[in-house]
């Protein structure tokens, strides 16, 4: 069953009722400000943290799962309602939300009075706009009243949901005609202020949030939009809110827009007052001043489609598989954009106030965007190495709002220096820009103590090299890729992170896969030695990539597929000799992937195992059996359901690790099938099963194994994004940078003909043109090419490349 429909054309996907099976969602924000907006205009905003300086409130775990954000209430003839449905609930006579890249589309209608909200965060500017129209269908005059609201976050998020002791003493706002500031701490150590304001008088407005609920009153049905009477109320302390009110009567046929701005302002230290106790407002009024018109607001809507356009441009293709064209050119680098931006801190599943940014999510996340936005990776590669310890070791994630470790996530898992290898590779394939390995990055956010990138690749390779165990496999520390293997943390109190309670350094667990990530980004950091170090550490690097393959060879095989670990004692994890967990997908996937077993034929069984044993109609399960009971020496793994996350869910993530194994192993068929078993567009006729938007990906779907087979959670922030846009475009469509120019390797399943596609790379204009004859051949400006790498041509800005296969 489906809920909507994909417009290619708008590039939106149109959603025809608010009764999705979870909210679907949509991101407003490019660098500072942020807004989480679903299909009913839930959600909410901050300013770059989502923990730190959060903007507006959001309830989680509510009874009804969708709250916050931006509310409109217009009351008609005794009648309320909202343009996105919720808050207020009443049924409407017309719904339809329109998701598009950076914007979201809200119109509803009721009794002939039609509203149509336009939500969005202009480029460069630390606010959203809100434009709602009024327009009066019917053949008689309506006197309507109009009502917004939002509710103040006071600024920290976790501490806004539990210090009420202070914080029901703290709040402040001021009052400025139709801006509503929300100043709560300005007076001490804060220097920035938010507010809300519309651009007409208004008639009244609230900013205390129980005046304008009443005591018994909900968001649903404010005791002041009922009676149609804002209190005029004046905060101090509880929970400040911002509500307008305005009235006015629309004749037939007429229509009225209002704009409403949601900002966040800053301040200099030494500017922060405008007289003693009152704001200086000057930056929100200069910024109120930018979206006071229609013509304004106009403007930077259409600057921001230019900017998408732009951005996309960048990689199109036209293979006339109409789902595999609009998930290539619009939904996934669109959700491969969010991913960078807010890595896995903010969603519907993850609330903002637990974890920043990932180190090894984030080095994942710019292999999917490194293509659209090569200078704000190069500075997120500086911001990510500087977490890194001198030992090479790293924090896991840090904060964006201050850019340091986070020191409740700890340090010691042992596949994050690897990824910081992984993405600055990713970064000089696009590029070629190799200054960045020169730049001076610090350790552990210490100014003073800097070294060159370069200088911090070195470590992170040295520190996988200098943690072997008994096998010679990498150690694993409190875990790999996967969070849940925690095969040195052995916890057995209730509500303990199984992830920091380091308690058990075995010096013995070791993981299958970081040996897999050594021997493919071991060849990376060779590569890269080979061209911008030297010779001797170039041998090094080649010399022990090597020796991990043949370790891997040795002691990392089972028989019939790669075993996935060796625990505490030495005992084997994902083999068959194990009772459950016998065989896990990321190292079928990695050391495939990364060349291992290919010529000894261990690469195909593994894959068949794959096949076997973990594929599903809904995508390919991380392991099975799952485990039916909890296991201390394996940790969190073991604490879920079966078939649910790490314990045998489908974690999409590392599907495609499978599908790109598959066009190393040579088999583009089911290369194609895994990518298309987890694509939501494919998946958008069983909405009703898989629930989470037809429009991106999730993190994992139940496995074979749960009591839930099929359905997705965790929408949105997922390293899938960036996995699957690789092995897309560099594996299936197989336009792939490399070191020194553009390389081809199409490996197109039977159905695809061939296909057209616009690939921008180091400034010129790729124009490729792939059709399947049955032979491989490279034409680029009518002369053949030998081998994959197209030679580059300086200053040519276009190409026009031709290829068979
Ligand atoms: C989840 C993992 C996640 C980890 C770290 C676990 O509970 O299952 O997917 O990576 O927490 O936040
Ligand atoms: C989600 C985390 O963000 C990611 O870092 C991890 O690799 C996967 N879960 C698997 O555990």
């Amino acid at each position: 069953m489906k809920y909507g429909a994909f417009d290619d054309k708008t590039r939106e996907y149109r959603i025809d009722t608010p009764a999705t099976p979870l909210p679907w969602i949509n991101y407003l924000g490019n660098d500072g400000f942020f807004s989480l907006i679903s299909n009913t205009g839930g959600g909410y905003s901050f300013f770059r943290d989502a923990k730190l300086r959060r903007i507006t409130r959001y309830r989680y775990n509510n009874a009804g799962p969708d709250d916050g954000g931006r509310r409109y209430y217009i009351r008609e003839g005794g009648e309320i309602w909202s343009p996105g449905f919720l808050p207020c609930r009443t049924p409407l006579d017309r719904y339809q939300c329109r998701h598009g890249l950076g914007y979201t589309v809200l119109e509803g209608e009721k009794n002939g009075l039609a509203a149509s909200l336009t939500c969005f965060v202009p480029l460069g500017e630390a606010c959203e706009i809100n434009r709602l129209t009024l327009h009066n269908r019917t053949g008689s005059p309506k006197n309507i009243q109009l009502f917004s609201a939002v509710e103040w976050c006071l600024w920290n998020a976790p501490d806004d949901a539990q210090n009420f002791q202070r914080n029901y003493n703290t709040g402040e706002v001021e009052i400025d005609g139709s801006v509503l500031y929300h100043k709560t701490e300005y007076r001490e150590r804060r220097n920035h202020y938010a507010f809300f304001s519309v651009n007409a008088p208004v008639s009244g407005f609230d900013t205390d949030r129980e005046a304008f609920l009443g005591r018994f009153g909900g968001w649903d049905a404010p005791a002041a939009v009922i009676e149609g009477k804002s209190r005029n109320s004046v905060a101090s302390g509880w929970s400040p809110i911002a509500s307008h009110s305005l009235e006015l009567t629309l004749a037939p046929g007429e229509s009225r827009t209002f704009l409403f701005v949601l900002g966040y302002c800053e301040n200099p230290e030494e500017d922060k007052w405008e007289q003693r106790g009152v704001i200086n407002k000057a930056p929100a009024r200069a910024m109120i001043s930018r979206f006071s018109t229609e013509e304004q607001v106009r403007a930077a809507l259409d600057a921001l489609k230019d900017y998408w356009d732009s951005l996309l441009g960048r990689f199109q293709i036209e293979s006339g598989d109409e789902r595999l064209d609009r998930m290539v050119n619009i939904w996934n680098q669109y959700q491969c954009m969010v991913t960078f931006n807010l890595s896995r801190s903010a969603s519907y599943f993850e609330s903002g106030t637990g974890r920043g940014m990932g180190f090894r999510d984030s080095c994942q996340d710019l292999l999917g965007f490194v293509h659209l936005v090569p200078d704000r990776a190069r500075q997120r590669i500086l911001d990510i190495a500087s977490i890194q310890f001198e030992d090479g070791s790293t924090w896991h994630q840090y904060q964006p709002l201050t850019r340091r470790g986070n020191a409740d996530a700890g340090t010691g898992f042992n596949d994050d220096p690897l990824w910081l290898i992984a993405c600055a590779a990713a970064y000089l394939r696009e590029t070629g820009d190799s200054s960045i390995l020169r730049e001076q990055v610090p350790f552990d956010s210490n100014p003073n103590h800097t070294q060159s990138l370069f200088e911090h690749l070195r470590r992170s390779f040295r520190y996988i090299l200098t943690h072997l165990g008994p096998h010679g496999l990498p150690l694993i520390g409190r875990a790999d890729w996967n969070d849940c293997l925690n095969l040195n943390c052995f916890s057995d109190e209730p509500g303990e992170s199984f992830q920091t309670c380091a308690n058990f350094e075995s010096g013995k667990a070791e993981s299958v896969f970081i040996a897999a990530m050594f021997v493919k980004y071991g060849r990376e950091y060779a590569e890269i030695c080979r061209r911008w170090g030297n010779a001797e550490e170039t041998e090094k690097a080649l010399s022990a990539a090597n020796e991990m393959e043949q370790v891997v060879l040795r002691s990392g095989w089972d028989g019939e597929w790669f075993l996935r670990a060796y625990d505490a004692f030495g005992g084997k994890v994902g083999s068959r000799e194990c009772e459950e967990g016998q065989i896990y997908i990321e190292p079928q996937g990695f050391c495939v992937l990364a060349g291992i077993g290919l010529k000894e034929g261990y690469a195909k069984t593994a894959l068949e195992s794959v096949k076997k044993q973990l594929t599903t109609k809904f995508g390919t399960c991380l392991l099975t059996p799952c485990y039916t009971s909890y296991h201390k020496e394996l940790g969190e793994i073991s604490s879920y359901p079966p078939g649910f996350k790490e314990n045998g869910g489908i974690f999409c993530h590392n599907n495609p690790w499978v599908s790109i194994a598959e066009t190393v192993a040579g088999d583009p068929e089911e290369a194609f099938e895994i990518y298309r078993r987890t694509c939501p567009a494919y998946l958008e006729e069983l909405s009703d099963i898989h629930r989470t938007e037809p429009y991106v990906y999730s993190q994992m779907i139940a496995g074979m194994e749960s009591t839930r087979f099929g359905e997705a959670k965790n929408s949105w922030l997922t390293g899938t994004a960036a996995w699957t846009f690789v092995n897309v475009s560099q594996y299936i469509l197989g336009i792939r940078p490399g070191f020194d120019g553009l390389e081809l390797w199409p490996c197109l399943p039977a159905f695809l003909p061939g296909y057209r596609a616009v690939r921008l790379f180091r400034g010129t204009e790729y124009r490729v043109s792939v059709k399947r004859t049955g032979g491989f051949s490279i034409r680029a400006d009518g002369q053949p090419v030998e081998g994959h790498l197209i030679p580059p041509a300086p200053g040519k800005s276009v190409r026009e490349i031709e290829v068979t296969v």
